[in-house]
Formats: C-alpha cells, sequence, structure tokens
C-alpha cells in the first residue's frame, strides 16, 4: 500500500473562534475534548507499522478544532519529532504557543485563517481582537524564523462579500511579513446548517445573513449539481 501525502489528525475538537458558519466553536456539541499525548503517540506508531505514513507524511494536527489550545502541544510535536515525521498546522492565531528548536525541527508549515482584515470582519466571525490577531502572526513568524525555519506561512483569507475591499490590505500584511496570501471563497462548512439553507427550513432572518455574508449562495443547488464530483461520479 501506498502512504498518504497528508493525514489530518486533530488533536482537540473544539475552537474558542465563534464562526458562525463552522462546525466548530460556538457549534461544538458537547465541548469537546483533546486526544492524550499517549493515544497520539500510539496512533502514529500503528499508522506507521501499517504504512499508512512513512517519513514524507505532513501530519496536519487539525480538521475543526483550534491545535494550539492543546494544553500539551509540545508533547504532541515532540512525539512527531520521536519517529521524524513532519507536521503542519492551521491557526486562528488566538494563541502564541513557546517556539524552540523542537517546534520548528519537522514543521512543514503555518497556516493562519483569517476571516477579513478589520475588527468589523472579526466581530463578525471569529469574534477576536484583531491587533492581538496580527501581533500574534507576527510574533509566530519571528519566532520560527529565529529557529531557522525555512518553510511555508500561509494566510488563508476567506473572502466574504463584507470583506472584499479589505483583500489588498491583507495581501500588503502577508508581504511585509513574507507570508505566501491565499484567498478563496469561504463556505458554510457547518453541513446541517447547509442543508436547512438548501432545503429552505432556516428562519428568514438567518437565510438573508448567509447570503448578504457569502459568495455563491445564491442557485447553490444547482451549483452542487453541476460540480466536478458530480461529473466524475457519473463518468464512472
Ligand atoms: C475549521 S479550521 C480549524 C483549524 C484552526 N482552528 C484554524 O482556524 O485554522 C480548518 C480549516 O478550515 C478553513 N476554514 C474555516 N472556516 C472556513 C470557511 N468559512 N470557509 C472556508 N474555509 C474555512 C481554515 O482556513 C482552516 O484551514
Amino acid at each position: 500500500m501506498r502512504s498518504f501525502k497528508t493525514v489530518y489528525f486533530d488533536i482537540v475538537g473544539f475552537c474558542n473562534a465563534k464562526c458562525p458558519y463552522c462546525h466548530s466553536g460556538i457549534n461544538t456539541i458537547g465541548g469537546g475534548s483533546k486526544i492524550t499525548v499517549e493515544k497520539f503517540n500510539n496512533t502514529l506508531v500503528k499508522l506507521r507499522d501499517e504504512r499508512v505514513i512513512n517519513r514524507r507524511t505532513v501530519i496536519s494536527l487539525y480538521s475543526w478544532g483550534e491545535p494550539f489550545l492543546h494544553p500539551e502541544i509540545h508533547n504532541i510535536i515532540n512525539g512527531i519529532n520521536e519517529l521524524d515525521l513532519k507536521y503542519a498546522v492551521s491557526t486562528n492565531a488566538s494563541r502564541v504557543p513557546c517556539i524552540d528548536r523542537n517546534f520548528v525541527k519537522n514543521l512543514d508549515q503555518i497556516v493562519f485563517s483569517m476571516p477579513g482584515f478589520s475588527q468589523e470582519s472579526y466581530s463578525k466571525i471569529h469574534g477576536l481582537n484583531f491587533q492581538d490577531i496580527l501581533r500574534n502572526i507576527v510574533k509566530i513568524v519571528e519566532d520560527c524564523r529565529t529557529f531557522d525555519f525555512k518553510g511555508n506561512f500561509v494566510i488563508s483569507y476567506h473572502v466574504y462579500k463584507f470583506n472584499v475591499t479589505e483583500i489588498k490590505k491583507c495581501e500588503l500584511f502577508a508581504n511585509d511579513n513574507g507570508i505566501i496570501f491565499r484567498p478563496y471563497y469561504a463556505i458554510l462548512n457547518h453541513w446541517w446548517i447547509l442543508q436547512d439553507f438548501i432545503n429552505k427550513r432556516l428562519p428568514k432572518d438567518e437565510s438573508a445573513r448567509i447570503s448578504e455574508d457569502l459568495f455563491n449562495s445564491e442557485d447553490i443547488e444547482r451549483k452542487m449539481s453541476e460540480s466536478p464530483k458530480k461529473l466524475l461520479m457519473s463518468s464512472i
């Protein structure tokens, strides 16, 4: 069996951002939990022994949760280092972990998720303090470079209708700090809300807010039915 290039391994099941369109954060059911270091290490050993992963695989320590909220993030990273695997994170940059040689040793890339480039946009989506986030991003980048990290930093800029005029400012900030700038349309990634939106089961004001905020929210059913996935399936 060929090993995977990337494995997404959510180490925490919760997030401190308040994104209304996400399954995590304010929409987390039951508070969410975190993986123990022992279970994490044992799982990686099992995946390696079964050849699901190898030394070229990047273990991405997120899917829905905020990885830097794991209270033992350094022991999680030590486990990766001991197996000489690579790892990546995507973060809302609300927390700055302690960055040292071990932290950067097998780090592949850090993605910063941004829902705009103003406090207004942050108040609408992440609910975090925008200036704190900018300071934290600069600190994380500087600290990693202090320890000779040569990999990529990326800003995933979620494009909403209300933050289009802020895109350029964010791009300049990214350029100033040597960060790759990657804007893409924000999506409704809470699938039950998406389903209710498509089936017109949401309260009118909620449905109107989604249409006001998100691009591609018009005629969404047709767009989904014409998506490449459908074409791929029908060609099999
Ligand atoms: C749900 S986040 C969890 C990881 C981490 N807390 C973060 O903020 O990056 C996982 C990925 O989804 C992306 N993401 C989050 N909300 C999104 C949205 N509404 N539209 C598109 N991508 C989104 C983020 O950029 C991130 O890379």
